[in-house]
């Protein structure tokens, strides 16, 4: 398949995982796999806008990856800080501009305050969008979701002013999600060959295409999202239908 002929997917959301597993099998430290595991996400970022793929979001911290140890949440914390601030002018040239998809409380004040600024810096970028997935979980945002709806709705008995009735439509769900501007997903791909969702946009993983992939994270490259983009342009997608 020649790449004219590709379908390109308008979100591809991607759980990058093996970074432990890769340092493993190297007699390494997990924490040298997460370093490894930057290059290969910065490839990928790369090959995203090279292919035209609008918006690509990236499960960089699960509400579950507080359970690792102390040290290892710390190492992602910190990378996840001088990602922000080391490669904020390369995403300013490729023309991506940052969001942060996931729940403040737990999260670092230091890790919020660089997402701040680097989604002020990048805010003008209209190349694509990258979502980086941090203290996210789906469950979670889908519960941040209905108690909003709830806290709203309760004011506005209280005011008399009600914006929300007895029931909500999915336009109205939507609006409460950490990143209501966020497509549905077209493609999910996850890496290491696990076959799972472990929590991941639930909502919007709806009609996702699912791409599962043997190499551990650090071991991809732009060429790893060019081959699921080829399998995804052989799906047929009925989205219900016949
Ligand atoms: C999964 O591998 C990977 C992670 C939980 C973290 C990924 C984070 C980065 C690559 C840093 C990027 C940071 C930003 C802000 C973009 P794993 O540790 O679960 O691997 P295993 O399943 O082999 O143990």
């Amino acid at each position: 398949m020649i790449l004219s002929e590709l379908k390109i997917p308008q979100h591809v959301a991607v759980i990058m995982d093996g970074n432990g597993r890769w340092a493993k099998q190297r007699g390494l430290p997990r924490t040298d796999g997460h370093s490894a595991g930057e290059e290969a996400l910065m490839r990928w970022v790369r090959q995203g806008v090279e292919l035209g793929v609008p918006e690509m979001s990236f499960y960089t911290f699960s509400t579950e990856n507080w359970n690792r140890t102390p040290a290892e949440v710390k190492f992602l914390m910190q990378i996840s800080k001088r990602i922000m601030r080391e490669r904020a002018s390369e995403f300013v040239d490729l023309g991506v501009q940052v969001r942060w998809v996931g729940r403040k409380s737990r999260l670092w004040k230091s890790v919020l305050k660089e997402l701040d600024i680097i989604q002020e810096k990048t805010a003008h970028c209209t190349q694509m969008v990258v979502n980086f997935c941090i203290n996210y979980g789906g469950r979670a945002e889908i519960l941040d979701a209905v108690n909003a709806i709830l806290q709203e709705a309760e004011a506005g008995k209280q005011s008399g002013k009600r914006k929300i009735g007895a029931s909500i439509s999915e336009s109205t769900f939507v609006k409460h999600l950490y990143s209501p501007a966020m497509r549905d997903v077209d493609l999910l791909i996850r890496t290491s060959g696990e076959q799972r969702i472990s929590n991941f946009l639930l909502w919007q993983l709806a009609y996702a295409e699912m791409v599962f992939v043997d190499a551990c994270w650090p071991d991809t490259s732009g060429e790893t999202l060019v081959e699921s983009v080829k399998e995804y342009t052989k799906r047929d997608r009925r989205f219900g239908a016949i």
